[in-house]
């Protein structure tokens, strides 16, 4: 991503570049400009300002065929307020977050576009504590509403193919289960441009949910419906059970008193 490339060589500037040189050498010495961007980078949460989710929803579109549904997600957001808010959203490297492609590295585990929108609830709001100043929870809350919907919700301005695209209801927010279940039902290969075009708007429909959260919250309106799993069932798992053990779901052990 040029943009990032060119705001992290103007941040680094020529004292930095020195600075960074003697830290590499084993020098030390003072740091002062990297030393004020690792302060700004770890100090979170990070301010929002509210954002257009129908725009955010195209920008998730159009970066998924450049870097992939989770860092799409959060390019989608953060380059957004690179320009409105600057550092330390400038610094956020959104492109190493590429690997979250395919349910991380290809796995077919958690979708990516979840994965992004949890790192992005998380930059934004903040630490767990309890109730609806939590990321998590928020990211929770974005993975039931995947596992919901009929995915994609969303439909670029100008789609890149022309094709009456079948919505699907994975049930889940594994990336597995959900390109499948799509797969089987628009009988298209993972390597076909309309199964590529899908997950390029389903990318663009988790931006425009996460924004449309993120906008309620800052006007003060957002109670969580997210919930944390594992506090429910004893194992960290999905809700829907039955898909994978049938009827046959098994207890998991309770804890041990010691
Ligand atoms: C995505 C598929 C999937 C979902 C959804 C899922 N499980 Fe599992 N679960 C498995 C697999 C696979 C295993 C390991 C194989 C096995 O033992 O059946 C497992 C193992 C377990 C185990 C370990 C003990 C055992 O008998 O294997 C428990 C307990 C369990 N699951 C409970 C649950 C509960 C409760 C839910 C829903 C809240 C759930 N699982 C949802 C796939 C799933």
């Amino acid at each position: 991503m040029t943009e990032d490339r060119m705001s992290r060589r103007a941040v680094l500037g020529a004292a930095g570049a020195i600075a960074a040189g003697a830290a590499f050498m084993g020098l030390g010495g003072p740091l002062p400009m990297a030393e004020a961007r690792t302060a700004k980078m770890e100090k979170w949460p990070w301010p929002y300002v509210k954002l257009d989710p129908a725009e955010t929803a195209e920008l998730a579109y159009n970066e998924w065929y450049r870097v992939f549904c989770g860092a799409a997600v959060i390019s989608s957001v953060f380059t957004q307020l690179r320009k409105k808010v600057g550092e330390p959203y400038k610094s956020f490297p959104v492109d190493a977050f590429i690997f979250l492609e395919g349910g991380m590295s290809g796995w077919g585990t958690v979708c990516g576009s979840n994965a992004g929108a949890n790192i992005v609830t998380n930059m934004i709001i903040g630490p767990r504590t309890s109730g609806s100043e939590d990321g998590m929870l928020m990211g929770s809350e974005m993975l039931q509403w995947y596992s919901d919907a009929k995915l994609p919700t969303f439909t670029p301005k100008e789609p890149k193919i022309k094709f009456d695209m079948p919505t699907t209801v994975s049930n889940s927010p594994l990336c597995h289960i959900s390109v499948g279940k799509w797969m089987k039902a628009a009988d298209k290969s993972l390597g076909s441009p309309e199964r590529k075009d899908r997950c390029a708007r389903v990318t663009g429909s988790v931006a425009y949910h996460l924004v449309e959260m993120l906008n309620d919250w800052k006007d003060g309106k957002y109670k969580t419906q997210g919930a944390i799993p594992s506090k429910m069932y004893g194992i960290t798992a999905q809700s829907n059970c039955g898909d994978c053990h049938g009827s046959n779901v098994p207890s998991p052990p309770t804890a041990k008193k010691i």
